[in-house]
């Protein structure tokens, strides 16, 4: 199918011609910040676009408007874009940088629900078309609870905001969650979709925009040493793990009701599942690759049992990092009776030609052992043991893992003789380190995925189709988990609940430890 361009994109003719290494630069244009006084746009967004200035990614004439109810001036929110910068911006602090940014940075105080506020807005980002030459081409980011998007999509088309004119592009950018469950997920994108095109909607998954993710495909289709390999006749499991050494910190509002599994396998490890075990995509446009992705995450199949085939926890005081600290439910702004899960794990199939019988299993948690997220694909062991198993005790399965963070890479883990008089195998690992293959450091994920939001690049941002297959795997196991009770308490430090470990024991397996 053709894929649709967008005012402002590159055309698809133009774009098989041109020399992907060549930096991308945003043309002119102006992002609108909502949720501009979140945590988010603190840690993450605000600091992405001064790294995106810093690397001339950005275009002389760039806007960036803070919407917030606060009763800033333009310089107050300048102000707190600048600590924002300064405290987690990745690359060093340029003067220079930094007045030509924030000479675009203007603030409009006000409600969600408040027309005046909106037509404010709208005379805003004209002003900043007339002095700076953003060329009507606007961004709405909303980094808003998902409750706020009708308000704020309904305000947009009321204020004219929201239509594309022939020269200049209209964008929604939209965080997750994409909704609780399919049905809420859909009524969300129904309103959505009431006022911008599918092609002008970027739904964030960050996970999408790290390098390491990225690379799973280049792994995979870029080379002919994996594919071979990559499917049921080699592949006894594949693990995905995204580990987090933090517990809720100031998110309870946000994180509880919503708890591991919604919060991140709906969306960030499915979306690593659906990279491992989609097919080549015909070519490296936004549909061929997202049809792939969708074809795998259709055929996801959950197992018949949900209560041995999913494990919960939550969290208990414990020690990290050397320090002592409280278990979920005493933690600020949590009931005591809260019933959240703080991990989860899942055994799921993917009932394709490549995959069938091949289980693949996620797990993700707060306050475990340490932060480490990575897909490792266990390889089957070798049919005829020739090496007694004295001589291989310490030998595992062959697995090839690619390490996502924070030591980013890939290891290859094979069985090799050890040195001496003796026939012995042992594991031993060959290592791909980003820090060592490349002098160019990684940009953060945002860095890239707010890049391709101006440029218009869609291939690295979810459609619905892809948001409501997730939440088709998700929605039985959340249905059981509220049958069950309650999750299962673990140390904090430690590696999840051990329902999670009988999980895999079960099927004669064990998790890897990262
Ligand atoms: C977010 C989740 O999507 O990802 C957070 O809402 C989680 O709960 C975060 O902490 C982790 O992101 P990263 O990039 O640090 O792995």
């Amino acid at each position: 199918m053709k894929e649709p361009v967008m005012p402002g994109a590159v055309p698809n003719p133009l774009r098989d011609v041109l020399d992907r290494r060549l930096p991308r630069i945003a043309g002119p244009s102006v992002l609108v910040l909502f949720g501009v006084t979140g945590d988010l746009a603190r840690k993450k967004l605000l600091p992405a676009i001064y790294d995106l200035a810093n690397r001339g990614l950005l275009p002389p004439g760039f806007g960036l408007v803070g919407f917030a109810r606060r009763d800033w001036a333009h310089q107050d929110f300048a102000q707190v874009a600048h600590e924002a910068v300064r405290e987690h911006a990745r690359t060093p602090f340029r003067e220079d940088v930094w007045r030509q940014l924030s000479e675009g940075m203007r603030f409009v105080p006000g409600e969600l629900h408040d027309d005046d506020a909106f037509d404010k807005l709208a005379d805003t980002v004209r002003e900043l078309d007339a002095d700076r030459g953003t060329g009507g081409n606007y961004a709405f980011y909303l980094s808003l609870p998902p409750k706020l998007f009708p308000t704020v999509v309904t305000q947009l088309k009321r204020s004219g905001l929201a239509e594309s004119e022939e020269h200049a592009w209209r964008r929604v950018v939209i965080e997750k969650p994409f909704g609780h469950d399919l049905k809420s997920a859909q009524d969300l994108n129904a309103v959505v979709d009431d006022v911008f095109p599918p092609q002008s909607v970027f739904r964030i998954d960050h996970y999408l925009g790290k390098e390491t993710v990225q690379n799973l495909m280049a792994l995979r289709f870029a080379n002919t040493l994996f594919e071979p390999i990559w499917n049921r006749s080699y592949i006894d499991h594949v693990q995905i793990t995204m580990a987090e050494d933090i517990g809720v910190g100031g998110r309870a509002g946000y994180y509880d009701g919503i708890g591991a599994a919604r919060d991140v396998i709906q969306n960030h490890l499915l979306q690593l599942l659906a990279l491992v075990a989609m097919e080549e995509p015909l070519s490296f446009t936004a549909d061929a690759i997202r049809a792939e992705k969708e074809k795998a995450l259709s055929a996801v199949e959950l197992p018949e049992d949900l209560e041995t085939a999913t494990a919960r926890g939550q969290y208990a005081a414990g020690w990290q990092g050397g320090a002592s600290v409280v278990g979920y439910l005493e933690e600020e702004g949590i009931p005591s009776d809260s019933t959240t899960e703080t991990y989860a794990a899942i055994k799921l199939g993917v009932n394709t030609r490549r995959w069938a019988g091949v289980p693949f299993y996620l797990r993700t948690g707060k306050r475990l052992g340490r932060r480490v997220t990575e897909v490792a694909l266990v390889f089957q062991r070798t049919a005829n043991r020739v090496f007694s198993h004295t001589a291989t005790e310490e030998q595992g399965a062959n697995s090839l893992v690619i390490r996502v963070q924070p030591d980013e890479g890939v290891t290859l883990r094979f069985g090799s003789k050890v040195p001496g008089a003796a026939m012995e195998v042992r594991d031993v690992s060959m290592d791909f380190s980003y820090g060592e293959s490349f002098t160019e450091a990684s940009p953060e994920a945002y860095e890239r995925l707010i890049l391709d939001v101006l440029i218009g690049d869609p291939p690295l941002f979810p459609r619905q189709e892809e948001v409501e297959l997730s939440w088709r795997i998700l929605d039985p196991i959340e249905e059981h988990w509220v049958k069950a009770g309650r999750p299962e308490q673990y140390e904090s430090g430690a590696w999840g609940p051990k329902s999670a470990h009988e999980l895999l024991a079960r099927d004669g397996r064990q998790w890897r430890r990262p």
